[in-house]
């Protein structure tokens, strides 16, 4: 049956009046992935958005009334009804997501409307205004009213920075000693750790004509949590600019091959375990030296996607714009210059990597990519002492 154009508008019209947007925040506080659902009403099958990996969360432009469905890869699903704009926090209970507050959501924390955060929601602007001066279609849609509440703002009137430095501070601590003691347990799969190369000509040009056909209409703040210590949500104003399905096969087909022959491995062994990205860091962004998830983030690439930094920028900042520093195996360190369309393959759960230097610029754009070889990460467990070189066994 076709539409007809004048049913289709008064469908639309009754759609809108009886649900409001509500854009809803899931944050996965747990310890494991958990997979994320729209539930259309009637009887249409779920529809797959993602996973939310523990310490991420994922927004959704969503409308009140909307139900999702949070499940452990093979468990029941949880249903939650979304009644407003706000966030949702849940963590996997063995194979049950817990939500709080049981099934609903709280909507009015994200609609803070005191003097304070009033204050607060204006200085970022201010900001935002500068940083994204001369060009005014950035401007408009990066510091609109929309993302007023994104966590860069909250955080800000949640906690006074020396709030913030002191909690932050213990989690850095925590995260330097992981930095130590992580890379050490773990077999090692290249002689360096990391190698820097060009990605493939033709998933470059696709992945900048999506991100500079979708970033002024896609893009959402990341809201990373405020006390991570490898990028804090209130120190880095970062935003997610989602990968589509095709782009997401196009990125793993290029990249498999590529990352199993640097690692030694058939390209069957290797599993896909993240696609992340487009991440965008704005001016000021940090990223702390950090070694990545052990249990998922093992032989991985960082894909260079786009640098937008202007004459006086680049001059401002060394000329290398943000580099990224690596540790190799040996703890010897590296300081990786930048380039667009480049990539870096590199051993994510043992070589500590970061941007610790502020990015000065408009915007830097990045798409991570993670596998893990099967048996991963109870066979490659290497005892104190032992060589860490892992070989592979003869064919
Ligand atoms: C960019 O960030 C740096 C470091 O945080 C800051 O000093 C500078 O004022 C910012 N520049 C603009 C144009 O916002
Ligand atoms: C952040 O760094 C810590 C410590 O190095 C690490 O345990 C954690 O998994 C990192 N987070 C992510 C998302 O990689």
């Amino acid at each position: 049956m076709a539409f007809r154009p004048g049913f289709l508008l008064l469908a639309l019209r009754a759609i809108l009046a009886v649900s409001e947007p509500c854009s809803v925040l899931f944050v996965n506080q747990g310890k494991h992935p958990i997979t994320l659902e729209y539930v259309p009403p009637g009887d249409e099958p779920n529809r797959y958005i993602g996973q939310v990996v523990p310490g991420q969360q994922h927004s959704e432009d969503s409308h009140c009334g909307h139900q999702f469905a949070l499940r452990v890869e093979k468990g029941p699903p949880t249903t939650v009804l979304i009644k407003s704009a706000g966030k949702v926090l849940f963590k996997a209970q063995t194979v049950k997501v817990v939500v709080e507050p049981a099934g609903a959501l709280i909507g009015s924390e994200m609609r803070l409307d005191t003097p304070g955060m009033r204050a607060q929601v204006e200085a970022t602007r201010k900001e935002c205004q500068i940083q994204f001066q001369g060009h005014q279609q950035d401007v408009d849609y990066f510091c609109s009213k929309d993302f007023d509440h994104r966590f860069y703002v909250e955080a800000r009137v949640e906690h006074t920075d020396a709030e913030f430095k002191k909690k932050h501070g213990s989690a850095m601590k925590e995260r330097e000693r992981g930095d130590r003691h992580q890379p050490p347990k773990f077999s090692t799969f290249t002689d360096v750790g990391f190698k820097v190369g060009s990605m493939p000509q033709d998933l470059h040009t696709e992945l900048l004509r999506f991100h500079s056909t979708e970033r002024l209409t896609k893009a959402k703040p990341e809201n990373m949590l405020v006390f991570c210590p490898n990028l804090s949500g209130r120190e880095s104003d970062t935003w997610l600019l989602a990968l589509p399905q095709d782009l997401r096969n196009k990125i793993e087909t290029s990249m498999r091959p590529i990352l199993a022959k640097w690692s030694g491995f058939e390209p069957d062994d290797l599993q896909l375990t993240a696609i992340y990205g487009v991440r965008l860091y704005h001016n000021g962004s940090v990223l702390y030296d950090h070694v990545d998830r052990v249990d998922t983030h093992v032989i991985s690439a960082i894909l260079e996607v786009q640098h937008m930094v202007g004459g006086a920028e680049a001059d401002a900042a060394d000329k290398e714009l943000w580099p990224l520093h690596i540790l190799d195996h040996d703890g010897g360190q590296h300081r990786v210059r930048n380039q667009v369309g480049q990539m870096i393959l590199y051993e994510s759960a043992t070589c500590a990597h970061g941007r610790p230097q502020p990015f000065i610029g408009r915007e830097f754009a990045n798409v991570f990519v993670h596998f893990a070889p099967r048996g991963w990460p109870d066979k490659f467990r290497v005892q104190p002492g032992q060589p860490r070189g892992f070989r592979h066994p003869e064919l």
